[in-house]
């Protein structure tokens, strides 16, 4: 059954097309609302009153849950069953960050025992290279490490160690290739010395294009500065569930921490693919961070649907989507540290959800995932919200805050930064609710002529979330909730949230583009392709 099949799906078409709800009333109605819609979970706090909806439209997205049997699917996923029909896989990120005395089984099989055998290797290999103990083959310490991966093997790397830099250990340089263009490795290693460098290659199949460019590069880069293949064990380990592709690439499996496939790329941060993050942070932060997303788990698993922050914010944003005709969702972290926040969630929502079909390959007849973007605060709104305010389309956004700020600034100033931060995040998603109407603008004397472009229409839904200061904690709690926000809106849209056939047409294209760009053998592309390939062989 398709979602718009539902009782509740028909009967939010005919609230979408009954209810002209505008915030102004919804607040001015209930002077409670703020307090209402809004609930806790896990260190955070959300705030959806801002949201143009009403408890008869609330009530009727819980339905649609209900009916498109939210509850049973994150059962079965949690319980291990092939939920990844595509592929006939489990989906058991949430295993990643269990406790060790957990008993969570794919094919019948407890795998918390593997996750932690590998978690315990990860703190041992993170506390050696961090203490110094790990030696480069010259005898070096490591001050410098570099992952190498694309998409999930990246993406949450990145974000996390940003996020999480304020914990990191300052004497270890740590970057992140990911880009096949050859100006990533050479920028991020001209400065680092091959004798204590230590590469970690992360990638899932071990096959990935870039991924494996980029490792062959550093393979050379190393060998050319230190002579002599043996070096290789010494500055390279290896993070994938692929160990045949691991030992050929030359890479000591005894060096390689492994993940399983019941884990999703975009789901993989929990995973070893966490090892850039565990060294920089240390094993006890990076445990700390698992448990945060073990607490995300547990609420989504437990609480009550009308008290689930990821059933609220799916469900908000299924009602965003697909009756009010948003198509997109602005992601705004006012936190410098969570610049790289909204890259890492345009991964995990749009390669989730990016789905035309059902799970039984019905054609769906409604939208799917919606396009993800953002930026930090306040830098964004000195570039983009012009549009969020006045422009023409229906943009939802997600706030998110902190009350304490991390930053060792000069006495006292600390808080004043984190004072005028915050400040604009209630003040924007204030203006985007109440806009300002053309009696306010008069009122200020603004001369008729411009009363209409000072005017702000408001009637714009946005969702806060707050949560006390952004520690390890915080952030798993953080990224499990939008996990499982991705996953609650992929099983009331009916689709397969857990593969990504669309990305593979385009990497097997390339894979035969590529030899014609130096060769002169006849092209058999459409003209358009041709033309473009001639044009490159010409100048390259
Ligand atoms: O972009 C497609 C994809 O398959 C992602 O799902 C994945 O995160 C990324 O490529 C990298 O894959 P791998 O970890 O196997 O190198």
């Amino acid at each position: 059954m398709q979602p718009t099949d539902t009782a509740a799906w028909k009967a939010l078409t005919t609230l979408a097309a009954e209810r002209q709800l505008t915030l102004r009333d919804l607040f001015a109605d209930d002077p409670e609302r703020g307090q209402k819609y809004a609930a806790e979970g896990a260190g955070w706090y959300l705030d959806y009153s801002k949201q143009r909806l009403d408890r008869a439209i609330l009530n009727a997205l819980l339905d649609l849950a209900r009916e498109c049997g939210v509850e049973e699917r994150r059962d079965a996923m949690l319980r291990g069953e092939k939920i990844n029909v595509t592929e006939g896989r489990a989906v058991l990120h949430t295993a990643l960050r269990a406790p060790r005395d957990a008993d969570i089984r794919a094919d019948g099989q407890n795998v918390v025992p593997q996750v932690h055998a590998v978690l315990d290797r990860m703190a041992d290999f993170a506390r050696q290279v961090r203490s110094g103990e790990w030696r480069g083959f010259t005898g070096e310490p490591i001050h410098a490490v570099v992952n190498i991966g694309i998409g999930g093997s990246d993406l949450g790397p990145v974000m996390a160690y940003e996020a999480l830099e304020h914990y990191s250990d300052r004497n270890l340089t740590v970057r992140f290739v990911s880009n096949v263009d050859g100006s990533d490795f050479a920028e991020k290693v001209r400065d680092l010395d091959p004798a204590s460098t230590l590469f970690i290659v992360s990638s899932k199949t071990f096959t990935t294009l870039e991924t494996m460019t980029n490792a062959h590069t550093a393979r050379r880069w190393l060998l050319d500065a230190l002579g002599d293949e043996a070096a290789v064990a010494r500055h390279f380990v290896a993070v994938s569930t692929n160990a045949d592709e691991v030992r050929q690439f030359g890479i000591d499996t005894a060096n390689m921490f492994e993940f399983w496939d019941w884990v999703g790329g975009r789901y993989s941060l929990d995973s070893a693919i966490g090892l850039s993050l565990t060294i920089a942070i240390g094993p006890e932060h990076f445990r700390e961070f698992l448990d945060g997303m073990h607490d995300m788990d547990r609420h989504f698993a437990s609480a009550p649907l009308e008290q689930n922050l990821p059933v609220l914010m799916a469900l908000t944003g299924i009602w965003n989507q697909n009756f009010l005709g948003a198509c997109s969702l602005a992601v705004l972290p006012y936190s410098q540290y969570l610049r790289s926040f909204p890259a890492y969630l345009q991964q995990l929502d749009m390669e989730s959800n990016g789905k035309h079909v059902t799970l039984s390959g019905a054609e769906v007849g409604y939208d799917t995932g919606p396009i993800v973007w953002g930026q930090a605060g306040t830098n964004g709104q000195h570039a983009f919200y012009q549009l969020i305010h006045q422009g023409t389309r229906l943009i939802p956004c997600d706030f998110i805050g902190f009350a304490r700020s991390l930053t060792p600034l000069p006495a006292g100033e600390g808080q004043t930064h984190q004072d005028l931060l915050m400040a604009n995040v209630f003040a924007q998603s204030e203006a985007l609710a109440f806009g300002k109407t053309p009696q306010q603008v008069r009122g200020d004397g603004v001369p008729e002529t411009l009363v209409p472009h000072k005017t702000f229409a408001g009637n714009r839904p946005s969702s806060t979330l707050l949560a006390r200061d952004l520690t390890p904690r915080s952030l798993g709690a953080l990224i499990a909730l939008y996990e499982h926000k991705v996953f609650v809106q992929g099983a009331v849209w009916d689709i397969n949230s857990f593969d990504q056939w669309g990305v593979e047409l385009g990497k097997v294209l390339a894979q035969r583009i590529a030899p014609e760009l130096s060769g002169e053998q006849d092209l058999h592309h459409d003209s358009s392709t041709n033309a473009l390939i001639r044009w490159y062989r010409r100048e390259r």
